[in-house]
């Protein structure tokens, strides 16, 4: 039986199909909104069973559209989220911003409950353009909407992400990795899954007007990544401390291609720690700890990457 009906921006994303799949566990009706059905819409369409999810194709800038979906849920839940700015209107301002103002705007008006994923380790990064666009996401939200909670993960990593996977792809054919700042940042790695328990919990137990800090159990440096997923495809790179100057000038010419391993705003971002603030509630303080130690459940999928293993190019 069909308890609520939950809306979901961003649900092809990594999050957002554990999302559907979490959701529809607990008999949670899903609309999952994409911007391409026909790119889309065979992942979408796996991740749960017949009658329990909707896949809409919608422009999410599209406002009449977001009003008439809006109107049809019970909640709704923004996972949009970009990296890279690509032309006039995929701009960290328009997907960061202004997106979750309208959201929130829409959801106000309609009684709608709004859950927002943003992100951590922003609140110092005045130099990067993704960070100051997410704050400023975040504070239209607070204003126009102080019942949406809002939810700031740190790295959130699992097979299907953009970070572990990748650098383990690099990592298995370079022999030298670079380290920005000397690989000091430090993160706490919260694998998806717990994520989207964090996100069920909160649209479960009602627990509204609240910004919550999704964390892993561990503090880990980006160096003890890289060590960590070398040692989980056995291979042993030198990584090589990069000086500024260098990352930015490489970044400057890399963020010109489709899919840029680094910009230079992900450079500027990567010096500041992404790590629970001092007056920061976490998923721990409101009762849905992250317990997967990020080692073990890398080792789980990290075997693609090893020698003979499907992604390793040896
Ligand atoms: N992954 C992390 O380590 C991490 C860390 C901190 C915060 N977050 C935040 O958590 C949220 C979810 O992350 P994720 O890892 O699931 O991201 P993801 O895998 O990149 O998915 C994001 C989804 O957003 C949609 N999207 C992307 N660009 C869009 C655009 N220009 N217009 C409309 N929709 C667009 C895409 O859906 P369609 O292509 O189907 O439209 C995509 O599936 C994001 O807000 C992200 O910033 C992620």
């Amino acid at each position: 039986m069909i308890t609520k009906k939950i809306l979901i921006f961003g649900a092809s994303g990594q999050v957002g199909r554990y999302c559907i799949r979490r959701f529809v566990k607990n008999n949670y009706k899903v609309i999952a909104v994409t911007r391409n059905v026909h790119k889309k819409g065979y992942i979408l369409k796996t991740q749960a069973p017949i009658g329990y999810l909707d896949i809409i194709e919608s422009n999410i800038f599209d406002e009449n559209k977001l009003i008439e979906l809006i109107s049809k849920v019970d909640v709704c839940i923004n996972l949009v989220g970009i990296l890279n700015e690509k032309g006039k209107i995929n701009t960290f301002k328009n997907i960061h911003t202004n997106f979750p103002k309208k959201l929130a705007e829409i959801c106000d008006a309609k009684k709608v409950k709004f859950v927002h994923i943003s992100a951590l380790g922003l609140e110092d990064a005045k130099d990067s353009k993704y960070a100051s666009s997410k704050i400023n996401g975040e504070k239209f939200i607070r204003e126009m909407l102080p019942s949406a909670t809002i939810i700031k993960p740190s790295l959130v990593y699992s097979v299907d992400d953009n970070s572990t996977t990748k650098f383990m792809s690099l990592l298995s054919v370079l022999p030298i990795f670079p380290l920005y700042y000397g690989g000091r940042t430090k993160f706490t790695p919260i694998h998806v899954s717990e994520l989207a328990e964090l996100i069920f919990f909160v649209v479960s137990k009602e627990l509204y007007s609240k910004t919550i800090e999704a964390i892993g159990p561990e503090v880990l440096t980006f160096k003890q990544i890289l060590q960590t997923l070398m040692k989980c495809i056995k291979k042993n790179r030198i990584l090589l401390p990069m000086p500024l100057p260098l990352a930015r000038m490489t970044a400057f010419f890399m963020q010109v291609l489709p899919q840029p391993l680094i910009t230079q705003d992900q450079i500027n971002l990567l010096k500041y720690d992404n790590i629970k603030t001092i007056n920061g509630i976490t998923n721990f303080d409101v009762g849905c700890p992250s317990n997967l130690k990020f080692e073990e459940t890398v080792k789980d999928y990290a075997f693609n990457w090893t020698e003979g293993g499907q992604f390793s190019n040896t």
